[in-house]
C-alpha cells in the first residue's frame, strides 16, 4: 500500500470587476492588439476597494469545500500560496480559517511568487504522506493590482486578481501510476536572478512597494525552466509526455505555454488555458485554472494532469496528479 493525496474538490472566485484591455489604452501609450499579440492576455479581474487576498481565498475554499460536500472543521490545515498577504502578518491562512469558520487545525501561507501553488501543493502532499494532516485545503491567492506601478505599461497590463483552491485526502493506493492522486513533485529555486521580478517594497523600505519585471529575461528562463521541470516530474513518477492528458500551466503568457507544450511534446488541444480571461494571477493561476479546466468538462477524473509554474526568485516547479 502506498498513502496517495488524492483530489477531492476544486474551486475558484474571481472579483466581479473585469477590466478589459482597451481601458489601458485611455492611460498608457498601449493598445489591446499589443497586448493580446505579446501576452494572449484579452481581460483580468480586479479587486473591489477593500476586497482582500484573504476574501477571494476564502470565497474560492468556500466553492471547493461544497463541491467536495465537506465542511471547514473536516479540514486539518491549510497551506496558502501568495506574495500580497492582506498584511505582514499574520499569515492569509490564519485569516481565511476564521473566514470560513475553521476552528481546529493549523494553517500557514507559502511564499515562491507565481510559482506558490506547485510549492504550496508539494507542502501539503508531503503533510498528508507523514500523517500530519489527512485533509488539506491548498489555495492560490493573489491581489497584484495592488503592487502595480500604474505608470508601467510593460508590467500593469500583465496581472490580474483572484483566488483557486484544492482540497487533497489521504487514501490508500497501490503504488502504481493508475493511483489517483499526487504521483510526483520537481522544486527548483535559483536566488541569483532577484533583479528580473521583483518588488522593490518591503521591511528594507518600509513600503509594499511595486512589481518590477524585466520581462524578456523572464521569458527566456520561463521558456528553458518550464519544460524541463515538467520533464522531471513526469520522469521521477516513471511516466512521459504521451501519457499526460492535460498540461495546467501557470498562465504568464500564451507564447510561453506553447512554446512549453511544443518542448514537452504536448499537443496545445491537451493544454488548459485560462490567460486570455485572467491574466497572470501569479500562485492563483493554476488552481484557476484547475477548477476551470474541470467546470469546463475538460479536466475529469482518473486524467493525468501535469502542472508547471515559474515566477520571482526565480522559483520553479511541476507537480504530475492523477485526478
Ligand atoms: O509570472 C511570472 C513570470 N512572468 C512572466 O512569465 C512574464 C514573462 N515575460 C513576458 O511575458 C514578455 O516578455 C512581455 C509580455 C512582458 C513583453 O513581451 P516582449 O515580446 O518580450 O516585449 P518587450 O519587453 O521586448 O518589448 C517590446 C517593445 C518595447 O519597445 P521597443 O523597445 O522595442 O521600442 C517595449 O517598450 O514593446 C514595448 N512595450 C509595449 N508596447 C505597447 C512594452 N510593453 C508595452 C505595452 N504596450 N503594454
Amino acid at each position: 500500500m502506498t498513502r496517495r493525496a488524492v483530489v477531492r474538490g476544486v474551486g475558484h472566485y474571481l472579483p466581479s470587476r473585469v477590466v478589459e484591455n482597451a481601458e489601458f489604452e485611455k492611460s498608457l501609450e498601449t493598445s489591446d492588439a499589443w497586448i493580446k499579440s505579446r501576452s494572449g492576455i484579452e481581460r483580468r479581474h480586479f479587486a473591489a476597494d477593500g476586497e482582500t487576498t484573504s476574501d477571494l481565498a476564502a470565497a474560492a475554499a468556500l466553492n471547493a469545500l461544497s463541491m467536495a460536500g465537506l465542511e471547514a472543521n473536516d479540514i486539518d490545515a491549510i497551506v496558502l500560496a501568495t506574495s500580497t498577504s492582506d498584511l505582514t502578518f499574520p499569515s492569509a491562512a490564519t485569516m481565511v480559517q476564521r473566514k470560513i469558520g475553521m476552528t481546529k487545525g493549523f494553517a500557514f501561507d507559502v511564499q515562491a511568487v507565481c510559482a506558490g501553488f506547485v510549492f504550496a501543493l508539494t507542502n501539503a502532499n508531503a503533510l498528508i504522506l507523514s500523517g500530519q494532516a489527512n485533509r488539506v485545503l491548498v489555495i492560490g491567492a493573489e491581489t497584484f493590482s495592488r503592487i502595480m506601478d500604474w505608470t508601467d505599461r510593460g508590467t500593469c497590463v500583465l496581472f490580474g486578481d483572484g483566488a483557486g483552491a484544492l482540497i487533497l485526502e489521504g487514501a490508500e493506493g497501490t503504488g502504481t501510476t493508475d493511483d489517483r492522486g499526487i504521483l510526483s513533485t520537481d522544486l527548483n529555486s535559483d536566488g541569483q536572478y532577484q533583479d528580473i521580478l521583483y518588488v522593490d517594497g518591503g521591511t528594507s523600505t518600509q513600503t509594499t512597494g511595486v512589481l518590477r519585471m524585466e520581462g524578456k529575461e523572464v521569458f527566456r528562463h520561463a521558456v528553458e525552466k518550464l519544460a524541463a521541470t515538467a520533464h522531471h516530474a513526469l520522469e521521477k513518477a516513471g511516466l512521459a509526455a504521451d501519457d499526460v492528458d492535460w498540461v495546467v500551466p501557470h498562465q504568464a503568457n500564451i507564447r510561453i505555454i506553447q512554446s512549453t507544450a511544443k518542448k514537452l511534446g504536448v499537443g496545445m488541444d491537451r493544454v488548459v488555458v485560462t490567460v486570455q480571461d485572467h491574466g497572470n494571477t501569479s500562485a492563483a493561476s493554476i488552481p484557476l485554472a484547475l477548477s476551470v479546466g474541470v467546470a469546463n468538462e475538460q479536466i475529469k477524473q482518473g486524467d493525468l494532469v501535469v502542472t508547471e509554474a515559474i515566477g520571482g526568485g526565480l522559483a520553479w516547479g511541476a507537480v504530475v496528479i492523477r485526478w
